[in-house]
């Protein structure tokens, strides 16, 4: 069966570690014949929620007229979500948080989703562990929906350097392969 994947790209680097990992994912999800969607969140115009709850007066439409209306209509179609960000300071990045907080509007009505994470960080795999809080709460508030998933790619600091990590380039081919 087709399904319709979703990869949230939460790095703000062109070339970054993880944004390379989505990369993989998606030609292993469509090397299966599943449909891509690829975002990356600082190349697109998403302004920080502003918890005026105008969304909960209005049928689930945001006030802020921009980009994230297109990508929630995407989300609730998908049947499969990656999440990836870099570890910025044991949490995710400023980029992610804002993608999560702007499903506000619709996270009680989206459904089962299997989810994945991508996950990359300066210092070890201990590190990203006691970062994945913003991605556990986030899931957690989604109706039914599971993590299938987890690849991680630690110890790297410099933009493009998993390039060199064969077997995490080939996990997340593979991931992507079988969704
Ligand atoms: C603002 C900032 C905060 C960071 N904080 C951490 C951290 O707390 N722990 C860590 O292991 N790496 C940290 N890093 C390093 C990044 O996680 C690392 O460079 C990662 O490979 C970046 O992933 P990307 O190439 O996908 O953007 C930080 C980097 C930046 C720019």
């Amino acid at each position: 069966m087709q399904k319709r994947v979703l990869i949230i790209s939460g790095s703000p680097r062109k070339n970054g570690n993880s944004q390379l990992l989505c990369e993989r994912f998606q030609e292993g999800a469509k090397a299966s014949g599943h449909h891509v969607d690829l975002i990356q969140i600082a190349e697109r115009q998403i302004g920080f929620c502003r918890a005026c709850d105008g969304c909960m007066r209005n049928n689930g439409i945001c006030v802020l007229y921009d980009d994230m209306a297109e990508i929630l209509e995407i989300f609730q179609k998908a049947d499969v979500l990656v999440l990836a960000t870099p570890v910025y300071f044991y949490g995710v990045t400023a980029q992610m948080k804002c993608f999560i907080d702007r499903t506000y509007p619709i996270w009680q009505n989206l459904g089962h989703k299997d989810v994945y994470y991508i996950v990359s960080a300066g210092l070890g795999t201990d590190i990203i562990e006691r970062s994945l809080g913003d991605l556990d709460g986030f899931v957690e508030h989604l109706d039914h929906s599971v993590v299938k998933g987890k690849i991680y790619a630690p110890n790297i600091m410099e933009a493009g350097l998993v390039k060199e990590c064969p077997q995490v380039l080939q996990q997340a081919y593979d991931m992507g392969k079988h969704v």
